[in-house]
């Protein structure tokens, strides 16, 4: 049985003064009904922040992005060493809004996926399709070819110390949701993808559902077969509404 893993990616939000009364209620919270793991993502600014509020919660947190380079002349990048430093356990690669407003490609996102596996942090794989994608019917097509950049440069091996969201593009942030069983259908393509070259790896991994999860959807989706815990943008920034939506598992 895999765990239920339920990740809040915060994007660019948040502020200390703000971050301190969240990252509080969220820990007051924990000891409430909630069996999942629970992981952070702020934005790297306040990573340090948060490992301090968050230290011996049973919380875990992580990067929303990293670069693919150890160190060196990458001004503004976050390497992986640095997100290790602040005990960062996950990190978000390859998030819509980065392949989209960043430009990352599927041969970069891999290699950051590569570089998070070599330093000990476990990556969150993000794929999912745009509205077009689905609506031309290439809503697989997508994403097998988001995971199969990902699996030849790390190998299938790697897939299984990951983690994947599968996180349909024209439901981030528009408040319509796959429904259980659009998401469904795609985490159980990922997991026959996967299982074409290992059933172990296949098994294993967590494929977690992203895209406008909400204390009122989340319970249904979290009840299908294939879809093993949630990454979280909007309602991850309110306490009762992240806490209601890990409780939901
Ligand atoms: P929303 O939950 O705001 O739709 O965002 C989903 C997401 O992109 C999480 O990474």
């Amino acid at each position: 049985m895999r765990q239920t893993l339920v990740a809040g990616n915060w994007k660019m939000n948040g502020s200390r003064e703000g971050n301190r009364h969240l990252l509080d209620a969220i820990k007051a919270g924990m000891d409430d009904g909630v069996s999942a793991e629970v992981v952070v993502c702020p934005p790297a600014i306040y990573i340090p922040q948060t490992a301090r509020r968050l230290d011996g919660s049973g919380i875990s947190w992580g990067g929303q992005d990293l670069s693919q380079h150890e160190s060196g002349a990458y001004t503004g990048e976050i390497s992986a060493a640095m997100l290790l430093d602040y005990q960062c356990k996950y990190v978000i690669i390859g998030h819509s809004e980065r392949r989209s407003l960043h430009a990352e490609t599927d041969a970069q996102v891999a290699e950051k996926f590569l570089a998070a596996q070599k330093a000990g942090l476990t990556p969150i794989l993000c794929v999912g399709e745009l509205l077009e994608e689905r609506e031309a019917g290439e809503t697989e097509a997508v994403v097998a070819r988001q995971l199969d950049a990902v699996i030849a440069a790390a190998g299938i091996q790697a897939v299984a110390g990951g983690v994947i969201a599968y996180e349909p593009v024209w439901a981030i942030g528009t408040g319509k949701t796959a429904s259980p069983q659009q998401a469904q259908d795609v985490h159980a393509f990922i997991r026959q993808r996967l299982a074409a070259q290992d059933a172990n790896v296949a098994e294993k991994v967590q494929i977690l559902y992203g895209g406008s999860v909400k204390p009122d959807n989340a319970a249904e989706l979290f009840a299908m077969t294939d879809i093993d815990g949630g990454l979280i943008g909007g309602a991850s920034l309110d306490a009762e509404s992240f806490l209601a939506i890990c409780r939901a598992v």
